[in-house]
């Protein structure tokens, strides 16, 4: 393999983009002086500085600098029907206007509405709100915990369920996949948590059964993602879905499944139906929220009602045994009125809404793929498909979501995160530095490769994407 040098590229880049946007990088300049790092996420803090966006609409942006950018990264994927729709932003409006809408304090109407449509959309029996996906999967890995009284965590190489202690071992993306991804990733996390977390490869059936095995009467929980997000964009297999399902009953383990970015992500409700599998627990956030702090936990009463203190009489506030309590911001109503609408309008047009998107998806990725490949350069696209074993597509009415890998040999198959993240299998400077800048120069906003359409998309915002695609290889090519 070529060793590339993409540091000439990417000075090049990083100088037409300055250049072009004087005012992101004055607010940059500026933020570091008081946020780490110019930012409150990591993530959206690109190098050399973000564009900082003044308006969002639909499928665009507006920067301080006044481009008009083609965003594919649609609020970390929580937007699904583009940027501020007027489904949400209306009622949200009026409830504002009406004088209900910033936070009470009490819980209220709104929120036995959101929970009634989010347990008939996804056959959970309970729901508790919170405010962040990370909040979520730590309290569905505590439940799991107090339900069993066992200790230990399994979890996915590669799999991301948030910035939480038990969720950051093996999450190493971009600096290859170091040990297996059994390294933990954050300072200041007690090893007596994560030495009680273990880590099995995606869609590896066998492994996790050895897993199992060794260690299953010792298990409390198995989170796991049936769409790996930032992971890379692919679908579980149903080989390992189902296999999670059956050991994890044979073991009386909890079974997770974290559906913060794949629910109502491909039908209106949780993926896990998809497969024909009933977790014991799902975590939800991004699209339950229609744009707002929304996230659950759902599934079984008998888990869920750990977080209670009603339990016949004998547990009280002092004695509730999972504390998934507190969260000033729980349940905030003008969050609540925003997902209730949101997952209305996803129930009441899933026969339109997914179809579209899957049609989409399905343009992006052969737009994108004949636009590099018209430069020689080959792409694999993650994010569509999957099979069932009856043979059935695992998502029928395809997918909205999909990600760019460059791998140094075409053939060889990506189906886990330790394949598209390992630098000696695909080039990932290229996928997440190179194309970041390369497209935000053609003012298409596409972080590290990652891509999600909305239905705010059109075929001719596909078309704008294949040309800055053209242009963005037609940029690269030398340099590999
Ligand atoms: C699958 C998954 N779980 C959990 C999280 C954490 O959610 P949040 O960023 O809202 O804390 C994310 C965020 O990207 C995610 O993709």
């Amino acid at each position: 393999m070529k060793a590339r040098d993409y540091a000439p590229l990417i000075a090049e880049l990083a100088k037409v983009y300055a250049q072009r946007s004087p005012r992101s990088k004055a607010l940059q300049d500026e933020a570091v002086n008081y946020l780490v790092d110019g930012g409150s996420h990591t993530l959206r803090l690109i190098k050399p500085f973000p564009p900082r966006i003044a308006a969002a609409h639909g499928a665009w942006l507006t920067d301080e600098d006044g481009h008009q950018i083609m965003d594919l990264w649609q609020g970390h994927m929580a937007n699904i029907l583009g940027h501020n729709p007027p489904e949400i932003t209306a009622p949200v409006a009026d409830a504002m206007a009406g004088g209900f809408g910033l936070q009470t304090g009490f819980t209220d109407r709104l929120q036995v509405d959101t929970a009634r449509i989010l347990c008939q959309q996804t056959g959970s029996e309970r729901v508790r709100f919170t405010t962040s996906g990370a909040l979520a999967t730590m309290y569905a890995i505590m439940l799991g915990r107090a339900f069993t009284g066992r200790e230990l965590v399994l979890k996915v190489g590669g799999g991301w369920h948030g910035s939480q202690p038990w969720a950051l071992k093996g999450i190493d993306y971009h600096g290859g996949i170091g040990n297996g991804y059994q390294a933990v990733e954050s300072n200041g996390v007690p090893a007596a948590v994560t030495d009680q977390v273990l880590v099995t490869p995606f869609n590896d059936p066998d492994r996790l059964r050895d897993l199992f095995r060794a260690t299953g009467d010792q298990m409390a929980c198995f989170i796991m993602e049936p769409f790996i997000g930032v992971g890379g964009f692919m679908p579980a297999s149903a080989e390992f879905v189902q296999a999670a399902r059956e050991l994890s009953q044979q073991y009386g383990v909890v079974l997770i499944l974290d559906e913060v970015i794949a629910g109502f992500r491909f039908r209106a409700g949780n993926m896990g139906a998809l497969y024909g599998v009933q977790p014991d627990l799902t975590t939800f956030g991004k699209i339950i929220g229609g744009g707002m702090p929304v996230a659950a936990v759902a599934g079984r009463a008998e888990i869920m009602e750990l977080a209670g203190v009603s339990e016949g009489g004998s547990r009280t506030y002092e004695t509730a045994r999972v504390k998934f309590s507190g969260g000033t911001y729980s349940a905030h109503p003008a969050s609540m009125l925003a997902a209730r609408t949101m997952m209305t309008y996803l129930a009441d047009h899933e026969a339109k809404v997914y179809p579209r998107l899957g049609e989409l998806g399905e343009l992006a990725r052969r737009t994108v793929r004949d636009a590099f490949a018209a430069e020689g350069i080959y792409v694999h696209v993650t994010g569509g498909g999957g099979v069932l074993p009856s043979g059935d597509a695992l998502l029928p009415a395809g997918s909205s979501m999909y990600m760019l890998h460059f791998p140094f040999e075409p053939d060889r198959p990506i189906v886990s995160p330790s394949d598209c993240f390992d630098p000696d299998r695909c080039d990932i400077t290229l996928s997440h530095t190179v194309l970041d800048l390369a497209m935000i120069v053609e003012d298409v906003f596409m972080l590290h490769s990652h891509a999600g359409l909305s239905t705010a998309h059109t075929e001719s915002d596909i078309a704008f994407l294949g040309e800055a695609c053209r242009q963005a290889a037609h940029r690269i090519r030398p340099y590999l």
